[in-house]
């Protein structure tokens, strides 16, 4: 048990049937990068259950934020979905992961690519005032099933302008490009075929992918990894090999076996 803390929940959000977000308190003594991933669970007959989850607030936040999605036979978020506020949960205290800014070499343009839940790590990063001094444009795109899953598009796109300290940075660089799969919506289709066709960056007014200028960090299914893989492989890109080495881009699974 030593490796890990007990935390109180802060707020639950339910943003549909599947997927909902809550916030805990935080050890101060936690310390972490933009992009990393705790342990969290629950105590269950008296053992932890825990699971990994990118954190989805940014560092220098009081509280932890997480995004999940709500497996109807998980172990855990059939647990975890019914967790109210004032509920005890489980955090590890060693962040690790991959989706971290030092990891990339320098570049122009910064692509955050995700599905699903995968979108968790780029909240944190999305945060990250640094994000915005290493690039000149920090394009997010989110690909979902179905326009419900579109998690965080108002934080997004109303609030995050705003912010006092970085909003000015985020009106500058920051590009959202969601895309839905499975119904009608403004943008549709794989983020893998939009990107290979050149269709996404056409839209945005971005030039095509170009391994001289642009970096990426990757968070999604494994299906979805290998094929985003793939397409950078193809294009010239070159991933980073573990942490500490920096490449042209990182890549993470979406912690989905819940
Ligand atoms: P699709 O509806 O065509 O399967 P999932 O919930 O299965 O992880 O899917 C989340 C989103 O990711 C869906 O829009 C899905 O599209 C898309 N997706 C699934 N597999 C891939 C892949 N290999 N490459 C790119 N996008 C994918």
């Amino acid at each position: 048990m030593s490796n890990l803390a007990t935390e109180r929940v802060i707020s639950v959000h339910h943003w549909n049937d599947t997927l909902f977000s809550f916030r805990t308190t935080r050890n101060p003594g936690l310390r972490f990068e933009n992009g990393q991933f705790v342990m969290i669970g629950l105590e269950v007959d008296g053992r932890p259950l825990t699971r990994a989850y990118s954190i989805a607030s940014p560092n220098y936040e009081e509280h932890l934020e997480f995004f999940s999605i709500k497996v109807p036979n998980g172990p855990l978020t059939s647990r975890l979905q019914h967790l109210r506020e004032g509920d005890p949960i489980v955090v590890s205290k060693k962040p690790t992961g991959t989706l971290v800014l030092h990891d990339l070499n320098p570049g122009k343009r910064l692509y955050l690519l995700a599905t699903g839940t995968g979108l968790a790590p780029f909240l944190s990063v999305i945060q990250d005032p640094e994000t915005y001094e290493r690039f000149e444009k920090v394009v997010l795109i989110h690909g979902v099933r179905y326009v419900s899953e579109l998690a965080y598009a108002d934080f997004i796109t109303e609030m995050l302008p705003q912010n006092e300290f970085f909003g000015d940075a985020v009106r500058e660089k920051l590009l959202y490009y969601p895309t839905v799969t499975r119904e009608p919506f403004r943008n549709q289709g794989r983020l893998t075929e939009l990107l290979d066709s050149g269709k996404l960056n056409d839209e945005l007014g971005l030039p095509r992918l170009d391994p001289a200028h642009d970096r990426a960090m990757i968070c999604g299914s494994p299906a979805m990894l290998q094929d985003c893989c793939e397409l950078l492989d193809r294009h010239g890109f070159l991933i980073s090999p573990r942490i500490g080495e920096p490449g042209d881009y990182v890549i993470e699974r979406a912690f989905v076996e819940r």
